[in-house]
């Protein structure tokens, strides 16, 4: 099957953020932007930073160590075969020994101090050291290199809720406190080297309702202006999307016609009309529902104009009634594809 797919809004990106407001499917839409960009034929790294073990629990494999796993293929298309997704889930204890090895050959001391409640109290003298670490491995995946040849095609985090991203992102002003010099402060000020590029961007995942889309918006204005230096914000991922409501579908489904007296008249006639008799009753409580779908409808389109006031590419997911398994994860990241977000 050659399916038409246009080309990536996101060209030159290496490292893709996932965030939004809790239950909107962040975890679902990272996974499905990964698949969808192993497409592409490279492999992809999808990591968690939350010790949710919520990527295992989409793939169906066992909890996640802290060490890379291929847990799917992506679809092959006509050109060439999918890329393999990997996924890791990072935590900031696994990490600081990582990093301790890294740079001091530490890792037996790592070990111990970790034991001792160190991180703990280094977290707690270097509030951000978490976060560091957490982005850290992102950044360091993101620009691993092999054989003079980058490891990932790209790296996706499933990160943390809108409300905390870009704290969470702002490593190098979070750490100043304590570790205003040192390696520790050299390695925040890598990452937000790397956090700060237009290789990195954050994506938005948003539900077309009031808080979501407030929250989204927020977001992205709060990264323009992160630590003045500016987090490039990337594309809004309006998630389980009702047929009805897709761009590419015509009017809403059954428009009121505006006044409730004119409708419950209409629908009288009609129920007539059908033999269903003229029960004033139902006439009524079926121009209540009409209307209570019109002002829906409504307030849907409003939010949807105000996300694309945001000025950011914005890609539509539908519901999917069934649930979400490995195969609706493939339609989703083939939704995202066709949509130009991989
Ligand atoms: N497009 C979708 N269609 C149907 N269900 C979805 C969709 N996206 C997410 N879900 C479901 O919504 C719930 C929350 O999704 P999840 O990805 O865990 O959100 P988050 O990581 O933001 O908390 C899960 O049960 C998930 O299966
Ligand atoms: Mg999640």
């Amino acid at each position: 099957m050659l399916v038409s797919v246009r080309d990536t809004d996101w060209d030159g990106v290496r490292l893709h953020v996932v965030t939004g407001k809790g239950g909107t499917g962040k975890t679902t839409v990272a996974a499905a932007l990964a698949l969808a960009l192993a497409s592409n034929g490279r492999p992809v790294l999808l990591m968690e930073v939350e010790g949710r073990q919520g990527i295992a629990q989409l793939f169906d494999v066992p909890p996640l160590p802290y060490e890379e796993r291929r847990v799917a293929v992506a679809p092959a298309d006509d050109v060439r075969p999918g890329g393999d997704v990997y996924a890791l889930a990072v935590d900031p204890q696994s990490a600081l020994i990582e990093y301790l090895q890294m740079f001091y050959n530490l890792r037996q001391a790592g070990r111990a101090l970790t034991r001792l409640g160190v991180l703990d109290f280094a977290t707690t003298i270097a509030p951000g050291l978490s976060d560091v670490l957490l982005t850290g491995k992102a950044a360091e995946a993101a620009r691993r290199k092999s054989g003079g040849k980058q490891v990932y095609g790209a790296v996706v985090m499933d990160a943390p809720p809108t409300g905390r991203i870009s704290r969470f992102l702002n490593v190098s002003s979070e750490v100043s406190g304590l570790a205003r010099v040192g390696p520790i402060r050299g390695h925040a000020d890598t990452v937000r080297s790397v956090i700060a590029s237009p290789q990195t961007v954050v994506h938005f995942v948003s539900l077309l309702e009031e808080m979501p889309v407030q929250e989204t918006l927020d977001g992205i204005a709060e990264l323009h202006d992160v630590a003045h230096g500016g987090i490039r914000p990337g594309g809004i991922v309006v998630n389980m999307m009702r047929e009805a409501e897709m761009a590419g579908t015509k009017a809403p489904a059954r428009p009121s016609l505006g006044s409730k007296t004119r409708d419950t008249h209409v629908l009288e006639m009609a129920l007539k009309a059908a033999g269903l008799g003229d029960d004033q009753g139902l006439a009524a409580d079926l121009a209540d529902e009409l209307a209570d779908e019109a002002r829906t409808a409504r307030s849907q389109r409003a939010l949807r104009r105000q996300l694309n006031e945001a000025g950011q590419p914005c890609y539509e997911l539908p519901l999917i009634t069934e649930g979400i398994d490995l195969a609706a994860l493939y339609r989703l990241a083939q939704a995202l594809r066709e949509q130009g977000a991989a």
